[in-house]
């Protein structure tokens, strides 16, 4: 039966239901930056895709922290990772939250120092500042750098569920996270 904590078998709906949204947003969210990256400039796809990015990398920043506070209370009923690839499959998660945190940030934090400010679906959050503050806008620099970075993480970590845990270990390490018994 579904719980809505974690239990050592098995992810409870909360982590589920942030697990996969979060995992659509973030393709969203990729897609708007490859976009930019690979489209000239006057492409009206590349005007769409990226029209969203602010936005939709604020609230992918807002789930990130629930998200953690939500795995740091569940950590004594979460499924456990023993052994040496069970260590090194936590470190890879604690990797991908490190970024899924630092990335939207370090651009949060450019912009709450910025001329511009910051607006949140239209709504002010940061207001534009008379003069820059030349250290926010430091870390800023690495965005676009930790960002694709952090595509190469969740690509190392799909193929390990799918390819290495579906296909070869045939374990039940998806099921944890997809349902199943
Ligand atoms: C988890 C959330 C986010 C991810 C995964 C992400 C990812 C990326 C990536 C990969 C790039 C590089 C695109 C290129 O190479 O042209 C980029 C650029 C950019 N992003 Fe984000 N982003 C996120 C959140 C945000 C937020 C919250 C803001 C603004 C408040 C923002 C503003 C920008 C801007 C202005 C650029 C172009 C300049 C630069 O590369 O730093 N992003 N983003
Ligand atoms: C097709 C896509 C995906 C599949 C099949 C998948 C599969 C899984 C599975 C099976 C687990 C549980 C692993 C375990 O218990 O050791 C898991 C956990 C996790 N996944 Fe994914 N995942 C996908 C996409 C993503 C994406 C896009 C992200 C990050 C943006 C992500 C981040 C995480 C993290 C951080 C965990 C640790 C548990 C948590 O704190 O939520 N996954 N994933």
């Amino acid at each position: 039966m579904a719980t809505i904590k974690d239990t050592p078998t098995r992810y409870g709906v909360i982590s589920r239901v942030l697990h996969w949204g979060m995992a659509l947003l973030f393709a969203a969210q990729f897609a708007s930056a490859a976009a930019r990256a690979l489209l000239e400039r006057e492409n009206a796809l590349r005007e769409t895709l990226w029209s969203y990015h602010t936005n939709l990398g604020a609230t992918l920043f807002v789930l990130v922290a629930l998200r953690g506070i939500w795995g740091l209370l569940n950590i004594p009923n979460r499924p456990p990772h023993s052994g040496a690839v069970g260590t090194a499959a936590l470190a890879g998660h604690v990797a991908i939250y490190v970024l899924m945190f630092l990335v939207p940030f370090t651009r949060l934090l450019a912009s709450a120092g910025s001329e511009r400010g910051f607006s949140y679906f239209g709504i002010p959050i940061f207001p534009a500042r008379e003069t820059e503050i030349a250290w926010m806008q430091i870390p800023a620099n690495w965005h676009g750098e930790m960002g694709w970075l952090l595509l190469a993480l969740i690509a190392g970590h799909i193929a390990m569920a799918i390819v290495w845990h579906g296909i070869i270990q045939k374990d039940h390490t998806l099921q944890r996270m997809t349902g199943g018994h």
